[in-house]
């Protein structure tokens, strides 16, 4: 699959985010629909491309065994990772587990989460 990859500057590091088991696929159906939407604007796109669009939950499902009924797809990652935070009901005297690595954004949110719990004296004046 890495072969299939298309030739990124920057090295390894940078082809490992996202994950894709063919980026070039990815890089090609995003490269295709922007075209179209330069063509026919945005909705028509969107329109023209709707069953292709709607296939990707059905094949996301097969991937992890799922029903195509739990698979979401949003914008970005840090968003994804925010809706499955914010669903979890926190609140004062809750720990959350974290590791070294975890990615700024999702910080964000635990400071959002803990500011809404204990919020600073100064913030309510
Ligand atoms: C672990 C992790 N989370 C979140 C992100 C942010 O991704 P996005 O820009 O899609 O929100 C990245 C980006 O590299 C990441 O590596």
């Amino acid at each position: 699959m890495r072969g299939a990859r298309p030739r990124v500057r920057g090295g390894p590091a940078l082809q490992q985010r996202g994950g894709l088991a063919d980026a070039g696929a990815g890089a090609r159906a995003t490269v295709s629909h922007l075209g179209l939407e330069a063509r026919i604007g945005g909705y028509e796109a969107a329109e023209r491309s709707r069953d292709a669009i709607e296939r990707v939950y059905g094949a996301s499902a097969a991937l992890i065994g799922s029903g195509p009924d739990e698979i979401a797809v949003v914008e970005n990652a840090t968003r994804a990772w925010d809706m499955a935070f914010y669903s979890v009901p926190l609140g004062p005297g809750d720990r959350i587990l974290t590791a070294m690595a975890e990615y700024a954004s999702n910080y964000i949110a635990y400071l959002q989460v803990v500011v809404l719990a204990y919020p600073p004296a100064s913030c309510s004046r």
